[in-house]
């Protein structure tokens, strides 16, 4: 591949196009469309979300020092982008689209019944970068659809057409996965657990 030199800016992706609803202190719901989000911890699970501050969605996580993230679908595309080009300070964007939500468990803050994973997020640090304020927020319940989960306990997604987000463009995620973590190294490793058992039978 031969590369062009672009000035700095954020070229990064995939990333998921996630609806993360808050609530303001009389407890009035809203729902924004975030794409700056990650993970940052696995123990204790914390994630990120990057928001600015003129945004109501701001000041309702400022608030409370809670927020949930749902994951979109492609049948959610419509409001996902939706509720990332209008305000909640200008439109009721629940009522417009009829949002079922759902109350939280360990958060006053409701999650989108249509979302097929919801992450109930409780705020540790905020921090001023520029444009952007970074929230790193510990994920204190999680919540999935119970028809994505198999009998195994498994979650499967792969049905549900996840949402994301790359410069400026919509995608929906395939049906069929194109491997599992650890497929690449996964003959050698069992070898290298083989040689192990191997070694203490010695
Ligand atoms: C795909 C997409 C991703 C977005 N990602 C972010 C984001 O990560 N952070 C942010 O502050 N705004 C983001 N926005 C913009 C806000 O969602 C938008 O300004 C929204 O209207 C704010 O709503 P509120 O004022 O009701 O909180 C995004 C918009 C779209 C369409």
């Amino acid at each position: 591949m031969t590369k062009e030199l672009f000035k700095g800016s954020i070229l990064f992706g995939p990333l998921p196009a996630v609806l993360v609803t808050t609530v303001d202190r009389e407890g009035r719901p809203n729902v924004f469309t975030v794409s700056w989000t990650g993970v940052a911890c696995s123990r204790p699970p914390m994630v990120t979300i990057a928001v600015r501050k003129e945004r109501l969605s701001y000041e309702n996580i400022q608030a409370t020092g809670e927020f949930v993230i749902n994951l979109t679908t492609r049948d959610m595309l419509k409001m996902t982008d939706f509720c990332g080009c209008r305000s909640g300070r200008k439109v009721d964007k629940i009522k417009h689209f009829g949002l079922e939500l759902e109350p939280g468990a360990e958060v006053a803050v409701p999650s989108l019944k249509k979302s097929p994973v919801a992450l109930e997020c409780r705020v540790k640090s905020v921090t001023e970068l520029g444009t952007h304020d970074l929230f790193l927020a510990e994920i204190v319940r999680n919540k999935v659809e119970q028809s994505l989960i198999d009998r195994d306990g498994k979650i499967c997604l792969g049905e549900s057409g996840l949402l994301a987000y790359c410069h400026g463009e919509y995608f929906a995620l395939g049906r069929q996965p194109m491997g599992t973590f650890g497929h690449s190294v996964a003959s050698r490793r069992k070898k290298e657990q083989g040689a192990k058992k191997i070694g203490k039978t010695r």
